[in-house]
């Protein structure tokens, strides 16, 4: 390590460990990951730390309505993000969990320090509660009746027809949306970090580390006063308890951001590094924590508050972006736009999204748009076209001609000079986090680097007696060129970079190695590194995320066919394979419940032998709850689990029949356990 080795620690915002990644996250994680492979490039030792972000209501609830352990969901949804994130080549050096001991550690100290510093307040308020569940309930898990405009089922905090904001104790005909009771009003006495303590501190540090364009809105959250905030939850919660409140939990965002020491700390013990070397107020090392512009609150105040309180460091920047729109507009379910991150890598490799993405990401917090027409024509452009294109114009000539060998000269050094020293510009770009400018710059290079080539026509000069040398200079500088160019895009093509590195025969692709070029250098055979982005592809995405969701709406809500049999239309043939993957189930009906507010829905609770569902059945109209208890019947177990405005649905049972009272559940004998597959 040199003196200007930079010792850097990032982290990427912790995703929630109740749903899936899709393409939405991937901004985020994509431009953190291009920055933190850069600086490893560059030779720093730079760590990438994330974690699932595991506890609160949600979590606890979700897990509840699965009939598993808040840890099994937890632990389900950690294999599934982690899957996804290395799909996409997001390259952590650890992902950890905030339901963990490190992170219980972590938290309980900043809290006993911010308490002993005097910046801990008790206060009694007055929350919903729900009777039947005995919890209080968050803002969201209240609905009722807009106060202001009557729209029935509206949130607790807001409406989604008039805008109005509220508190849930304004609603009217409130209920639960765990279980449909009455909510009452009940008091519990609350903890509260004392923001307010930290204004000077804040109002100095925010100036150099957040951007420009936050800092207006950081002022004026200044300007409305910083009010204490509220870090307590009463049992039930799924969280760390307090450790000097029994029954009282910390509030998930309270503990959140301390996941980012804890995963960094599970990491250090792992490798034997120092924890308080990057941790201490004294440290030297740079902390950077990349986030989503609607969590800047919880990390522009709350979280320098919290380290200043217990006295550790802050973080050099907080670097927030946009959010992603899709043609336009908010991703979106019905348009197919809301795509889950495993869906396009059923179909497209990733360093094309990785490629567009940076293109299109600046230092700014403005959203970015996923044009699906643009990201095809721009990926088949700069990439296959312009890049690759470099090195399978030039790498026949020289394998065949010349046995993989490079001439011992570069013809045009300037040109080669010139790229080289454009590195300079690119480096503060990717620095800067103006990746799209990076990209430019890359492109002009590889424009130049075809013109080269076309002015050269190694092709022709093939074909002609005594032009051998021409040919290999010339392949030579076009070679040496297309190494300049897959170096800067390493950070966003790694694999394409490491098959590149494997085809010039080269250790690696370090930023400063391109100062030699490579003469004399035999090469190997080139493979096409990367193939176009067919139209079909993005089409197939688009269908299948469709799919999903018309599966998961089927499986939620059922809803009874609309008119006599001979109407229904016939369904088009599938193959036995398609059939072979639905999970047929038989079911015991544990429980049968109306749901407050809808007509149509009944809540099942379905035993399948050990495991419990909880599924919305479209079947009011024809059974009464009480007469299903105890009856079995047939389930498709394997259907995407829905979440629905009641809560989330599990399953689909099926049922036969024109609709209204005539609607049959199927009832298999006496004899069939819970559980078993129906062949
Ligand atoms: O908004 C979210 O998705 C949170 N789970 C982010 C947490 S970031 C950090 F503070 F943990
Ligand atoms: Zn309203």
């Amino acid at each position: 390590m040199t003196d200007s080795t930079r010792k850097i620690l990032v982290t990427s915002a912790l995703p929630y460990a109740n749903g899936p990644i899709h393409l939405g996250h991937l901004v985020e994680y994509i431009q953190t990951d291009i920055w933190v492979r850069f600086q490893k490039q560059r030779g720093h030792q730079c760590t990438y730390v994330c974690a699932d972000d595991a506890h609160g209501t949600p979590i606890m609830l979700k897990a509840d309505q699965m009939g598993i352990s808040p840890q099994e969901l937890i632990d389900k949804v950690s294999q599934e993000h982690q899957r996804d994130f290395s799909g996409f080549m997001v390259g952590f050096d650890n992902y950890y969990s905030t339901h963990s001991e490190e992170n219980q550690h972590f938290a309980s100290l900043i809290y006993t320090a911010l308490r002993d510093g005097g910046h801990i307040a008790k206060k009694t308020i007055t929350q919903a509660y729900d009777p039947e569940k005995e919890m209080f309930l968050p803002d969201r898990f209240v609905k009722g009746e807009c106060p202001k405009c009557g729209e029935p089922d509206q949130y607790g905090d807001s409406c989604e027809k008039c805008g109005a904001t509220y508190s849930p104790v304004e609603l009217k005909n409130a209920y639960s949306a765990v279980s449909g009771a009455k909510p009452i009003e009940k008091e519990s006495e609350h903890y509260f970090f004392k923001l307010g303590d930290f204004e000077g501190f804040l109002r100095n540090w925010v100036d150099n580390h957040v951007q420009e364009q936050m800092i207006h809105k950081l002022n004026e959250w200044f300007e409305a006063g910083l009010q204490n905030w509220d870090i307590s939850r009463d049992a039930p919660y799924w969280g760390f308890e307090i450790p000097d409140a029994p029954g009282k939990y910390f509030y998930v965002w309270l503990d959140a951001p301390i996941g980012y020491m804890a995963s960094f700390k599970n990491w250090c013990d792992k490798n034997g590094a120092n924890f308080d070397e990057y941790w201490s107020e004294s440290s030297n090392a740079e902390l950077y924590h990349f986030i989503g512009k609607d969590i800047a609150y919880f990390h522009t105040l709350f979280w320098p508050a919290m380290l200043e309180g217990a006295g550790f460091r802050k973080p050099n920047g907080v670097f927030c972006h946009g959010f992603l729109t899709v043609d336009g507009q908010k991703m979106s379910k019905s348009r197919g736009t809301f795509i889950m991150a495993e869906t396009y890598l059923n179909h497209l490799r990733p360093e094309y999204l990785r490629y567009y993405f940076a293109a299109k990401l600046s230092s700014g917090i403005d959203d970015i748009d996923l044009n699906l027409e643009d990201f095809r024509m721009r990926v088949n452009a700069d990439l296959v076209n312009k890049v690759i294109n470099i090195a399978s114009r030039c790498a026949g000539f020289i394998k065949k001609k010349f046995d993989g060998e490079l001439a011992s000269q570069l013809v045009e050094p300037e040109l080669y000079t010139e790229a080289v020293a454009a590195g300079e510009s690119i480096a503060s770009a990717y620095e800067n986090r103006e990746y799209g400018k990076a990209m430019r710059e890359i492109m002009a290079i590889a424009d130049k680097a075809n013109q080269y080539i076309d002015a050269a026509e190694p092709w022709v000069l093939a074909k002609q007696e005594g032009k051998e040398q021409e040919v290999q200079d010339c392949c030579t500088m076009g070679i040496n060129l297309f190494r300049v160019i897959l170096t800067y895009l390493a950070p966003v093509l790694p694999k394409v970079a490491e098959d590149a590195q494997a085809f010039l025969a080269v250790d690696d692709l370090a930023w400063n190695s391109i100062q030699q070029p490579l003469l004399s250098h035999k090469i190997n055979k080139f493979k096409p590194l990367m193939q176009r982005v067919e139209e079909d592809k993005i089409n197939a995405i688009i269908e299948e995320t469709k799919e999903a969701l018309a599966a998961a709406a089927a499986a939620a809500a059922p809803s009874p066919a609309p008119g006599p049999l001979q109407d229904e239309p016939v369904a088009e043939t599938i193959e036995f394979p398609d059939f072979a993957k639905v999970d047929l189930r038989v079911a015991l009906i544990a429980k049968a419940e109306h749901v407050k507010g809808a007509d149509k829905l009944l809540q099942l609770t379905l035993d399948l032998g050990g495991e419990t569902r909880n599924v919305f059945a479209g079947i009011k109209s024809a059974y009464n709850p009480e007469d299903l208890e105890g009856k079995l019947t047939v389930m498709v177990a394997n259907l995407a689990p829905r979440k629905m405005k009641f809560g989330v649905s599990e399953g689909m049972v099926l049922a036969a029949g024109p609709g209204g009272k005539d609607l049959w559940i199927l009832n298999p004998d006496e004899g069939a356990q819970p559980g078993m597959r129906i062949k």
